[in-house]
């Protein structure tokens, strides 16, 4: 089964509950934004450290694109929050990993490649998704943005193929690239599960001593006034 298979049945399991209420949506709108916010910075961070003056301005020409995207989620994020009587969460603020500098320009191009055709079979989804749903400002939203991902993920792997090769050393870099990706993932996840598990735990930690805290304040009462020397 290819990635794109893969990630399109993904989207079609999870939209109706990703997108189940105007406050979800508006939730999966940030994170959208947050997303091509950090897309943005890895490509100006690319462009900083890349020798090529035509792959730098190329690599400014896409972050400038996924700047605008970050700015279209998140102007639509922050209508529905409004309309909702709550206040948007304001201007996506994501943080870079210098994946150029840790990856190299091949492997760089690798994981921009496979996200952008990750994030253009999602948005195509998602075009129709709405489309059937007769919500046709989120449908133009999302194929709007498609053929944005079409023109990077062409340009991604036009460059991938001109510094390793076409045909199979193109492909050994985009399976090691997902290789890393699925362990940087995992990582992720990991990250985030250890802090909910140090929560529970700290959290029965404090409820189970409650009574004992209880007890020492009734039968050992902090002595009022003064105390002598
Ligand atoms: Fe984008
Ligand atoms: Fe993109």
């Amino acid at each position: 089964m290819s990635d794109a298979t893969v990630t399109r049945i993904l989207a079609q399991l999870t939209a109706p509950i990703s997108f189940a209420t105007k406050a979800r949506i508006a939730k999966r709108l940030f994170v959208f934004a947050l997303a091509e916010q950090e897309s943005m910075l890895e490509l100006r961070a690319a462009a900083a450290l890349c020798e090529s003056p035509e792959r730098r301005a190329l690599y400014l020409r896409h972050a400038l694109d996924e700047e605008r995207h970050a700015a279209m989620f998140a102007a639509h994020s922050a209508e529905l929050r409004r309309a909702l009587g709550k206040s948007p969460w304001g201007a996506p603020r994501a943080a870079s990993e210098d994946l150029y500098a840790k990856l190299g320009e091949a492997g760089f191009l690798a994981f921009v490649h496979a996200g952008e055709r990750k994030g253009r079979t999602q948005f195509t989804y998602y075009a129709r998704y709405f489309e059937r749903r007769g919500e046709t400002k989120l449908r133009a939203l999302f194929s709007t943005l498609v053929s944005d991902e079409q023109g990077h993920e062409d340009y991604t792997l036009r460059l991938l193929t001109g510094t390793e090769g076409q045909g199979r050393p193109a492909q050994r870099k985009l399976w090691r690239v997902r290789a890393w990706e699925a362990v940087r993932m995992w990582r992720r996840a990991g990250q985030g599960l250890a802090g909910a598990v140090y929560f529970a735990m700290m959290s029965v930690l404090y409820v189970s001593l409650l009574p004992l805290s209880l007890w020492v304040r009734l039968t050992r009462p902090k002595p009022r006034g003064w105390l002598e020397p």
